[in-house]
């Protein structure tokens, strides 16, 4: 298992998300390896939360020689992935190669930089869309995220995530960068929330950008500025 448990998060450090988080910080990859970067990592991080969260049951399985017994993993089938547009969507396109079946909500929040941060350190955020489907007690719920700055964006999501639902089996905020503000602001606010990441960096600038980061992963994904 390559998740480790760094008190406020946990990490993911499975050597190819290394690999792949490095070339995506990396200011020279351009438009389609950046996407096809978080892709990757989005697969890798699915692939990982199988491993280190999800339980395996023995089955029987019939091959076409004989029975044998084999194992598969439980709860595949109740899993919610909760896309915050727009940086998560190919970060989500990987998760769901390890998690076909989910549930997909999508929520569109964004935080106000003209209006900067407060003295909390955290933005006003608007939520403009918001698209959910219900959640069971039995659900893993994976929100996902790659940037983890200030927080208030993933903050004002877990709310609308929440609101209403019975608490689910499993909750995770997934991203592929965090700021240690990021992690206390949103381990203080839904402490029942499982922090995965596969980095946590320094700190943020005074625009709330992670440093040294990645840039903006939205603009480096759809090439917008
Ligand atoms: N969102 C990004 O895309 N990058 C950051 O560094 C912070 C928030």
């Amino acid at each position: 298992m390559a998740i480790e448990d760094r008190g406020d998060a946990s990490l993911i450090t499975h050597a190819l998300a290394s690999d792949v988080l490095t070339r995506l910080r990396d200011v020279e990859t351009e438009q389609v390896e950046f996407r096809k970067g978080l892709v990757k990592l989005g697969r890798i991080c699915g692939y990982e939360i199988i491993d280190g969260a999800m339980e395996t049951e023995y089955v029987a399985v019939e091959t076409p020689l004989t029975e044998t017994m084999g194992q598969r993993v439980k709860g595949l089938d109740d899993v919610v992935i909760v896309n915050v547009l727009r940086a998560a969507t190919p970060f989500v396109e990987g998760l769901l190669k390890a998690f076909p079946r989910a549930r997909q909500g999508v929520i569109s929040a964004s935080r106000d930089e003209a209006a900067g941060m407060d003295e909390a350190g955290q933005f006003p955020i608007s939520v403009d869309y918001v698209k959910l489907p219900d959640i069971e007690p039995e659900d893993t719920v994976i929100v996902a995220d790659p940037m983890l700055a200030t927080g208030s964006t993933m903050c004002a999501v877990l709310e609308r995530v929440l609101e209403g639902q019975p608490e689910p089996e499993n909750l995770f905020v997934i991203s592929a960068v965090s700021a240690p503000e990021g992690l206390l602001a949103v381990g203080d606010a839904v402490p029942e929330a499982e922090l995965l990441t596969v980095a946590i960096d320094d700190e943020l600038d005074d625009d709330g950008y992670i440093v040294p980061g990645l840039g903006d992963a939205g603009d480096r994904a759809f090439r917008t500025t």
